[in-house]
């Protein structure tokens, strides 16, 4: 484990300036693991260089792919195909990252080989039988001490299709099950009721394979041979929410955020806050990597506080800690409901929001599925927040001792690695006195 390194924010100028946030981690993931599934070399610009997808790099190259990055900083994977995997040696260890471990689970469970699964501390607490349950229907086998890493797969064979109705909404398991898919033979076949991020589906009609969408369902047809694609990624929506709500919650700032995907199952966050009065313009809208992208103009707002419908969870799974800090700023209540996943993301969320908002004197109810909170225009701050190995816990308390009283410390800024590498600098650079 790196060393703990405590981060403080303090309040200070406005920000100002413009931005471009790092690249997706979705379609980061994705763009590795597709294109060492493919045969030949698909490039990858504006891969987000972050520790949770240099884990998932890593997988791929013990996986048999080559994947190297030049000095351009173009990723080249040259993909083993379909079914091409080979039996690496060892464990694959993807540190903090649910995505990388789960979607690699499913890309190695219908080929005949073993692979050991391992994770950092946070990592190994973290539920894995929403994914062992559906790809063990293809014919996988699996051993581990309940469902959590270590975890050892022994790859199929002789893969049957399947369908399958997601029990809980969760793109990491739709995603682990259409990777599986591409090397069983017919339609396998996955029901959502509540649409999650659809990356995956995106992502691998570029590469080739043929995906159906119609109404709740996604099928892909088996057997598939992916052609190498080009990819340019654009900019994490899940990392643009910190200096966007920072921008909002700090007096008189006027920044823009450039280039940030706006795929509609990811912009839950945006459409919420602006329900909350938060100035933000969308310009300059364009594709790219097959995703919509634009740019953020995001002003200085007087927020009050509003019921999120349960409803949009998905579209912004990973901004409720953020959001938490923009409604401690706010007028009013916010409730938050529908949130039991967040129990199970890279900390236990909802108590580390709790506890977190709580220490820093922001009157907060914890419920069994979301949040309360009372929102006073101000906060007082002044504590120090348990980061609980989660990044985004870390990154949202820095935003709110931007604009609390006194300053807030994370005791351990180092997890912004596992997303937002520069996310300092680039704060910094709009202004923000985080040390
Ligand atoms: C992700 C899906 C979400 C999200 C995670 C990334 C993905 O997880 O929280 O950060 O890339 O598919 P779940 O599938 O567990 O909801």
């Amino acid at each position: 484990m790196t060393e703990m390194q405590p981060l403080l924010a303090r309040r200070g100028h406005a920000l100002k300036g413009r931005a471009a946030v790092p690249g997706d981690k979705s379609l980061s993931h994705r763009a590795l693991i597709l294109g060492a599934m493919a045969v030949g070399e698909t490039r990858v610009s504006g891969l987000l260089e972050a520790d949770d997808v240099l884990r998932t790099a890593e997988a791929m190259r013990r996986l048999g792919a080559d994947v190297t990055r030049d000095d351009k900083g173009v990723w080249h994977v040259h993909g083993v195909g379909v079914g091409g995997f080979s039996e690496p040696d060892g464990q694959l260890d993807f540190g903090n990252s649910g995505t990388g471990c789960r979607l690699t689970m499913g890309a190695v469970a219908t080929t005949p080989i073993a692979v050991s699964f391992t994770g950092d501390e946070s990592l190994r607490r973290r539920p894995m039988k929403r994914v062992l349950e559906p790809l063990s229907l293809f014919g996988m086998e699996w051993s581990g001490r309940d469902d959590r890493l270590p975890i050892s797969i022994t790859g199929t064979a002789q893969p049957m299709p399947i369908e399958y109705a997601l029990p809980v909404p969760s793109a990491q398991v739709k995603s682990a099950i259409l990777l599986a898919a591409l090397n069983t033979p017919g339609r396998t076949t996955v029901i959502e009721r509540v649409p999650t991020r659809d990356h995956t589906e995106r992502m691998l009609r570029a590469f080739g394979a043929e995906v159906r969408l119609e109404g709740e369902t996604i099928s892909v047809q088996g057997e598939a041979e992916l052609t190498p694609a080009q990819i340019a990624i654009p900019g994490d929506p899940s990392s643009a929410a910190f200096p966007l709500v920072a921008a909002l919650i700090v007096p008189e700032s006027d920044i823009v955020l450039e280039g940030v995907m706006l795929n509609p199952r990811r912009t839950g966050l945006i459409e919420t806050l602006k329900a909350m009065g938060a100035k933000i313009d969308v310009t300059n809208m364009r594709e790219q990597g097959g995703e919509p992208v634009g740019d953020l103009r995001v002003w200085a707002s007087a927020l009050k506080g509003i019921d999120v419908a349960p409803e949009r969870a998905p579209s912004m799974i990973d901004e409720f800690p953020v959001l938490a800090v923009a409604a401690s700023f706010a007028a009013g209540r916010t409730t938050m409901r529908g949130l039991s996943e967040l129990r199970v993301k890279e900390s236990d969320r909802l108590a580390a929001i709790a506890a977190g908002l709580k220490a820093c004197g922001v009157n907060v109810e914890e419920l069994d599925d979301g949040l309360i909170v009372d929102g006073r225009g101000k906060v007082a701050g002044g504590a120090t927040i348990a980061t609980q190995m989660d990044h985004r816990i870390a990154m949202s308390f820095l935003v709110m001792g931007l604009a609390s009283q006194q300053p807030v410390r994370v005791d351990d800024g180092s997890m912004t690695a596992t997303s937002f590498p520069n996310f300092t600098a680039l704060m910094g650079n709009l202004g923000a006195d985080i040390q």
